[in-house]
């Protein structure tokens, strides 16, 4: 019997509603598999807390987590608590404090009604971003000179690492080599002239120990483009913590929004625990509706049962996404449905069990 711990932070707004439903699928695992049983323990860190508490988690908290196998987040930022604060404190914190510089988004078309794309198939929509996520734009440096004056300045620092950027970098080559795709990174050199000329010099550097990866390189308005006008271009992408951000959101636009976007956030040497969440936020416009989609949480637990070793479990529960998709009344109102959070929870239990696998 394998026991899996998993720490669960729901917090904010739809997140904890669509943690309610991943947490289902997880138990329904256990109940169906007798090899595999989970372990939870909920913390209730987020903006409520900080309300509270004056900051989004326990001091101790990085501590707190590091014994688990995974965390499973739900989303943070709440009106009332400034989005800087609840997100570098608590989401930020974590990726960068477990080094989780991995960041594996899959844009993939579950169904082809769900693109607003004309004419493209589930052939056309089928890749896989993977945003470095450690550093980068996000690195958090900077500053604020002369506050409030004439001659105010703000200075928000980009760092590249040559650690940090050769890392991302590789896994995207071992990635592609593994599964025989192509490869295409996307940055911005013509404007970024440190940072983005060296990450293109990195891409190419490091290309030269897999000459059997065939490569592509965009600059990033182009690609944002692409995703829209050619997504067929894409097999896997290589690109850095902002642009992995941004481009992912128009992934989730050409795939059926973001209800369906998922995200893990990988430590590929398991030194430290990997954390597997939606892309979307806390939805403040939809929150306490029980309408938010829970598709991506579900997905992200998919991700989570892969990162384990369990791909079985993994595909039945993609496989069971691509069947919910098919029925189109069941589904939340973001696809154009009349279901809440909780019943598409409720019949994918079901669906799961028809799906049986053990
Ligand atoms: P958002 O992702 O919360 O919402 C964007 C739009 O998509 C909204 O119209 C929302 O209703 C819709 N949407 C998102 N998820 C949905 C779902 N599962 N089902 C149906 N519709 C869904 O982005 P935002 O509005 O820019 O941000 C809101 C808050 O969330 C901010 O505080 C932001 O910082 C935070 N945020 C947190 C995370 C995270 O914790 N991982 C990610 C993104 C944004
Ligand atoms: C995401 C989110 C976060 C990010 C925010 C909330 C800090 O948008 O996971 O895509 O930019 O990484
Ligand atoms: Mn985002």
């Amino acid at each position: 019997m394998k026991n899996f711990n998993i720490a669960l932070i729901p917090g904010d707004g739809i997140g904890s509603e669509v943690v309610s439903e991943g947490v289902k699928i997880l138990k329904e695992i256990e109940e169906m598999d007798a090899a595999i049983s989970f372990s939870f323990a909920e913390f209730p860190w987020g903006c409520e807390y900080y309300l509270e508490h004056g900051k989004m988690m326990a001091d101790d908290g990085i501590e707190q987590l590091q014994p688990f196998d995974a965390i499973y987040l739900g989303a943070v930022g709440y009106p009332g608590v400034p989005d800087h604060i609840s997100l570098r404190e608590l989401l930020l914190q974590i990726r960068k404090g477990f080094d989780q510089y991995v960041n594996l988004r899959p844009i993939t078309l579950l169904n082809p009604s769900l693109t607003p794309l004309k004419s493209k198939t589930e052939k056309d929509v089928d890749f896989l971003v993977i945003r470095e996520n450690s550093e980068g734009e996000y690195s958090g440096a900077g500053d604020w000179l002369y506050k409030g004056k004439p001659e105010e300045v703000v200075l928000q620092t980009g760092v590249f690492s040559r650690k940090g950027t050769e890392r991302i970098i590789r896994y995207a080559y071992e990635e592609a080599r593994k599964s025989n795709r192509t490869l295409t990174s996307v940055s911005k050199a013509n404007a970024l002239n440190y940072s983005m000329v060296f990450w293109d010099e990195v891409f190419e550097e490091v290309g030269k120990e897999y000459p059997d990866v065939e490569t592509y390189s965009y600059l990033v308005d182009a690609a944002s483009l692409y995703f829209v006008a050619q997504p067929e271009r894409f097999e896997v992408v290589v690109t850095s913590n902002l642009f992995g951000d941004i481009l992912t959101d128009i992934g989730a636009a050409i795939t059926g929004g973001l209800g369906l976007a998922t995200g893990a956030n990988v430590n590929p040497e398991r030194n430290y625990p990997s954390m597997f969440e939606p892309v979307h936020g806390s939805a403040p416009d939809i929150a306490g509706k029980g309408i938010a989609n829970p598709i991506a949480a579900i997905w992200s637990v998919s991700q989570m049962m892969d990162f384990f070793g369990e791909e079985k479990w993994g595909e039945a529960i993609l496989s069971t996404i691509k069947t919910i998709l098919k029925e189109t009344e069941q589904l939340t109102p973001d696809l154009g449905g009349q279901g809440s959070t909780k019943s598409v929870g409720d019949r994918f239990v079901e669906l799961l069990k028809d799906n049986r696998i053990t």
